[in-house]
């Protein structure tokens, strides 16, 4: 049986394993091979929404006056880089969905990036990413850090062009995604529910939930 590890000691910094009841509660029910595609997504969105709340943790606000109904205050509001979704396709898009619930007015760009079967590394098909994107801080988005050549080539990418701050969420690690990403992008903090314990020979996550796109569109 092939358990799930977070040997923190051994892990890269910059990593943020957000470790939540109901986090665990859902991944558990993700991990079943028997979970129906419409089940997998939805625990996908709830989770994303959940990760959302963690990696939006640091935003900086700024005090403004308000009028309630019964005086005038200062109250918080969201202040700095405005935020830039980036999801890697195609199972980013899991993810996005969650993420634009806590955060519509975020921008989103999308990264299609394919991994050649045969030596894993990253191919590029697509790239579309917001003008201004140089002026917002960057959540890339992609449920599975499994190489981390994909990972890494996406944070390349976004940085091309122009942007500064980067940060990555994703639904499960494999040790050797994250010390791939840490080894080429070591500013970029990386969100994650759960880290596992290995890679298998195909790169797939071990223990995992199998292919996130197959699973999220239910396809085979
Ligand atoms: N991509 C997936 O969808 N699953 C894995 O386990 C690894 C990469």
């Amino acid at each position: 049986m092939n358990a799930p590890t977070s040997p923190k000691a051994a892990l890269p910094p910059n990593i943020v394993v957000v470790d939540h009841p109901l986090i665990q509660h859902k991944l558990t029910l993700m991990r079943r091979s028997r979970t129906p595609a419409n089940e997998f997504r939805l625990l996908l969105r709830e989770i994303s929404m959940l990760l959302a709340y963690e990696v939006t943790r640091d935003m900086p606000t700024e005090m403004t006056e308000i009028e309630t109904p019964l005086t005038t205050m200062q109250a918080p509001i969201l202040a700095g880089k405005k935020l830039c979704l980036v999801s890697v396709l195609r199972a980013g898009g899991g993810i996005l969905e969650g993420m634009l619930e806590i955060l519509p007015a975020a921008r989103v760009g999308h990264v299609g990036l394919y991994r050649d079967p045969v030596s894993l590394a990253a191919v590029e098909y697509y790239l579309k990413l917001p003008r201004d994107i140089s002026e917002r801080t960057a959540i890339i988005l992609d449920p599975m850090l499994a190489t981390g050549n994909s990972a890494a080539a996406a944070v390349s990418e976004v940085k091309a062009a122009g942007c500064q701050s980067v940060k990555f969420v994703c639904l499960i690690a494999a040790p050797e995604g994250l010390k791939t990403l840490h080894d080429a992008h070591p500013d970029v903090p990386v969100y994650t529910a759960a880290v596992d314990s290995h890679l298998n020979d195909h790169g797939y996550i071990v223990p995992g939930i199998g292919d996130a796109g197959d699973r999220i569109f239910g396809t085979k």
